[in-house]
């Protein structure tokens, strides 16, 4: 029996992000899956972002019904399981018989015929169990049980440490749910070619620049194939405005290149140095950004072959990611907790270079879109006790700035600080979790 071409490549894109540690958004958005029909993307769109989201859950449920221990089971008849169960228990609309045999069918196409018999009789045990109902996996009790349990348990101890148990309640509820597609724009012709497109948008609750889409696919336009438009939650768009204006600008982590592109339009005048590692995401960034106030260099912040000093600095740093679990749930199940540390050395590292790069009374802006506190302001603080050139700025006034300059919507400046930082929580707040310090050289 042929089986679906959108469960043929959500099967390979989950193998892929388990084998070479990918991320989905970025397979899902890759040429290769350009041909599958609107329908077909959808449908793999929505299989490989569940099954991601909600991996743990799949997998105890899947482990009840096996006779051979879990973690024995190989990595293609795990994912043909977690999709047929993801089908059964999440989805309102696939029959039951259509996921099993699906899965059976990818199993087979996998040479693990021998499986076979096995993911059959999984599944169909398991179709025999209840379905979640949307209340229970959108609100309401049990909702906070399963949401939480779609996450390490060391993650969320950790949150309600930090957070208390009510907002890490608000943050897992919100990993679990598509989060909605941001851009920034302010060009009617260009709102007006999205609708003749069957785009419809509705303006952002954060910057009046940014707008979501309200019906209709923005990454099928043809402004987004040309990259006159890119995809950028409203926090991200945030973290890019506080920097400013200044004569030269240098952002130091840079690709994909959405704050740099923020940083290049806001300071039309002004040359924007951007610095990446990789070369290929260096080369990427080029093609996103093709502005002409951008010099592009793929090197290492950490050892800069730059002489100048530069007014107005961006420090994205690399980070765990763990604010952005609702775009990016693959990470729920690589991160580890001695990861942390690791990535605090590394940003700090980073930024003490970083920072020998400000002229003096010149602004660097160092921002992640981690929810840890070691690295947001510990690292902020070990950076300040190491380089005592440096004050805080408090963010309220960079807010006040942007009221003032027509960029922000929200009059609710408080809601969105922790101290003199910038700290978006996702669920207590409708888009990314981002932390941002702006600090600024005497
Ligand atoms: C959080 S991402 C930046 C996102 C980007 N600012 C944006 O808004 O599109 C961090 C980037 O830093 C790069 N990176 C990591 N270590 C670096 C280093 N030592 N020097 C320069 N870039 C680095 C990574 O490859 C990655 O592309």
């Amino acid at each position: 029996m042929p089986v679906s071409p959108a469960r043929v490549a959500a099967f390979e894109i989950l193998l892929r992000i388990d084998q070479a540690d990918s991320y989905a958004s970025e397979l899902l958005h890759a040429q290769r899956l350009a041909k599958l029909s609107r329908e077909d993307h959808g449908l793999s769109t929505e299989l490989v972002m569940g099954v991601l989201r909600w991996r743990s859950v799949l997998d105890q449920r899947i482990s009840e019904y096996l006779t051979q221990p879990f973690a024995k089971l190989d990595l293609e008849v795990l994912t043909a399981l977690r999709l047929g169960a993801y089908q059964m228990l999440f989805l309102d609309r696939i029959p039951n018989h259509a996921a099993v045999d699906g899965s059976v069918e990818l199993i087979k196409r996998a040479r693990k015929r021998s499986a076979a018999g096995m993911v059959n009789a999984v599944l169909r045990r398991l179709s025999n169990d209840f379905h979640f109902s949307q209340q229970q996996r959108e609100g309401g009790h049990p909702a906070e049980q399963l949401q939480l349990a779609a996450h390490p348990q060391w993650l969320v101890e950790r949150w309600a440490e930090v957070y208390g148990a009510e907002v890490t309640e608000k943050i897992c509820a919100y990993d679990q749910l598509a989060p909605k597609t941001t851009i920034r724009i302010n060009d009617c012709e260009l709102v007006e070619e999205l609708r003749r497109e069957g785009v419809t948008l509705k303006p952002g609750s954060l910057l009046t620049s940014a707008s979501s889409a309200d019906r209709g696919y923005i990454t099928r336009t043809k402004a987004f194939r040309e990259r006159r438009l890119i995809i950028q939650d409203e926090a991200s768009q945030l973290v890019a405005l506080l920097v400013g204006k200044g004569d030269s600008l240098l952002d130091c982590c840079a690709a994909p290149g959405g704050k740099t592109r923020i940083l290049a339009e806001q300071n039309p005048k002004s040359s924007v140095t951007a610095v990446e590692l990789h070369p290929h995401r260096a080369a990427l960034l080029k093609k996103l950004v093709p502005l002409e106030n951008v010099r592009v260099i793929s090197g290492d912040v950490r050892r800069l072959p730059l002489a100048m000093k530069f007014d107005r600095v961006l420090l994205d740093a690399p980070c765990s990611g763990t604010g952005t679990l609702a775009r990016n749930p693959e990470i729920k199940w690589r991160l580890k907790l001695e990861d942390i540390p690791r990535l605090q050395a590394y940003q700090l590292e980073i930024l003490l270079s970083a920072m020998n790069q400000v002229a003096a009374r010149g602004r660097l802006v160092y921002s992640t879109c981690s929810l840890e506190p070691e690295e947001n302001s510990d690292v902020i603080e070990k950076a300040l006790s190491a380089n005592s050139s440096f004050r805080v700025v408090d963010c309220r006034d960079e807010l006040l700035r942007l009221k003032r300059e027509g960029e922000l919507a929200t009059e609710d400046m408080d809601r969105l600080l922790s101290g003199p930082y910038l700290r978006t929580i996702p669920g207590v707040h409708s888009y990314d979790g981002f932390f941002a310090a702006v600090l600024e050289r005497n």
